[in-house]
């Protein structure tokens, strides 16, 4: 999906991938819970056997329900092959583990989700594969860790929690200078705010647990590549024992049917919330691409066709923290975000990628959900009130 009108782009979602003739008159597709395929007789057995990261060979290698979801991923990001996991982590470390054996360097972006930085330094580093860390948009500090023994760059853009854009033509410049292999993590973008792969990007993820199920009752991921890396990653999605279920794509299926009209409330409402806490002089920072004072706003609109619900900022931790998020009724605390509800995520503890952290303040990702924005204001007012109570 490239940068075409908002409701042409809900035209093909809606349309995409339904075919009721298949099904006996059923718009959506049926859950095909299939484990055991059964095969007519030996030539076809063989034939099986000999495409069978292709075509249906045994559950675990993707059943039909999985087969037509990576089928629709094709489309969506117009990549040649595409690889469903049973969640956005497991693209992620199935991604990294395709390409990467003892001896090689890896360069992660040091605002990658959390979990990814973990996933490095203790699991990677037991197959004596090092990892080294790159500062945002800073080319020459990135050039400066490549080696002879640098076999992929790992991105996520807009970065967890701070929202940091890099410059991905330049990372890709740089990579394929030195024939490294990128890697991209687009969740916070969907494929309708970015299509990675055509910056030059050779492996796109995104973790449809987010907005692309939108409900928060979903897990799993997606890897859009090209053929070539297509065998390997499968290969190792398989060996991993990775699994995704019928039901998942069924429940991603049906969330991208609405994801751009929710992305465009998500972002509406997130909007109309940021022009309120930027009324709120105890705020000390707030991170939203959108604002126009935000240090990453030109790149994000080089890349970006939308922005989505996630604001985070940081209060003076001269008032009591938990009378704000405890008198929020929108508002609760869980982790992760895409879904239709609002959520707060306090982060005093959490973190990795928080620039100009310092122990004063204290910090909150929210996510705009697809409540009425005057309540979510209501919300903040409230909690913010008991905030400021001596
Ligand atoms: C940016 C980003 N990538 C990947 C993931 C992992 O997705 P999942 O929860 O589906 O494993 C998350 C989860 O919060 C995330 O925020």
């Amino acid at each position: 999906m490239g940068r075409m009108g908002k409701d042409k782009i809900n035209s093909e979602l809606i349309k995409l991938g339904s075919d009721p003739n298949l099904h006996h008159g059923s718009l959506s597709d049926p859950i095909y819970k299939t484990s055991t395929i059964i095969f007519n007789d030996y030539k076809s057995f063989l034939d099986a056997k000999k495409n069978k990261f292709k075509k249906p060979y045994y559950g675990r290698f993707g059943n039909y329900s999985v087969k037509r979801f990576e089928e629709l991923i094709c489309q969506i990001y117009k990549s040649h092959d595409a690889i469903v996991t049973s969640s956005g982590l497991s693209a992620i470390t199935i991604s990294l583990l395709s390409f990467l054996s003892r001896g090689d360097e890896v360069l992660i972006t040091e605002n990658c989700y959390e979990p990814v930085y973990n996933f490095c330094i203790k699991e990677l580093k037991k197959f004596g594969i090092k990892t080294f860390f790159y500062k945002n948009n800073n080319p020459s500090f990135l050039k400066k860790l490549i080696s002879n023994r640098t076999k992929l760059i790992y991105i996520e853009s807009p970065g967890s929690l701070n929202y940091e854009v890099e410059d991905i033509e330049e990372i890709v410049k740089i990579a394929k200078k030195n024939k490294i292999i990128t890697v991209m993590d687009n969740t916070w973008a969907t494929f309708i705010g970015l299509n990675p792969l055509k910056w030059g990007i050779d492996i796109v993820i995104e973790s449809c647990t987010k907005y692309f199920s939108g409900h928060s009752d979903n897990f799993c991921g997606i890897i859009a590549c090209c053929n070539e890396h297509f065998k390997k990653i499968k290969q190792t999605a398989v060996r991993l024992g990775d699994f995704v279920s019928a039901e998942a794509c069924f429940n991603a299926i049906k969330g991208m049917r609405t994801l751009s009209t929710r992305l465009e409330k998500h972002q509406e409402n997130s909007l109309k919330v940021f022009n309120y806490l930027e009324t709120k002089n105890f705020i000390k920072e707030i991170y939203f691409l959108p604002d126009k004072k935000n240090i990453h706003h030109k790149l994000w609109k080089k890349y970006f066709n939308l922005s989505n619900g996630l604001i985070t900022f940081s209060v003076e931790k001269i008032n009591k923290i938990e009378s704000f998020v405890d008198h929020l009724n929108f508002f609760k605390i869980g982790f992760s975000w895409g879904g239709y509800e609002s959520l707060i995520l306090p982060l005093n503890e959490i973190k990795p990628s928080l620039k100009n952290y310092k122990n004063s303040v204290y910090w909150f990702r929210i996510h705009i959900g697809l409540e009425s924005a005057d309540d979510l204001i209501k919300d903040l007012e409230r909690g913010f009130k008991n905030y400021e109570k001596k």
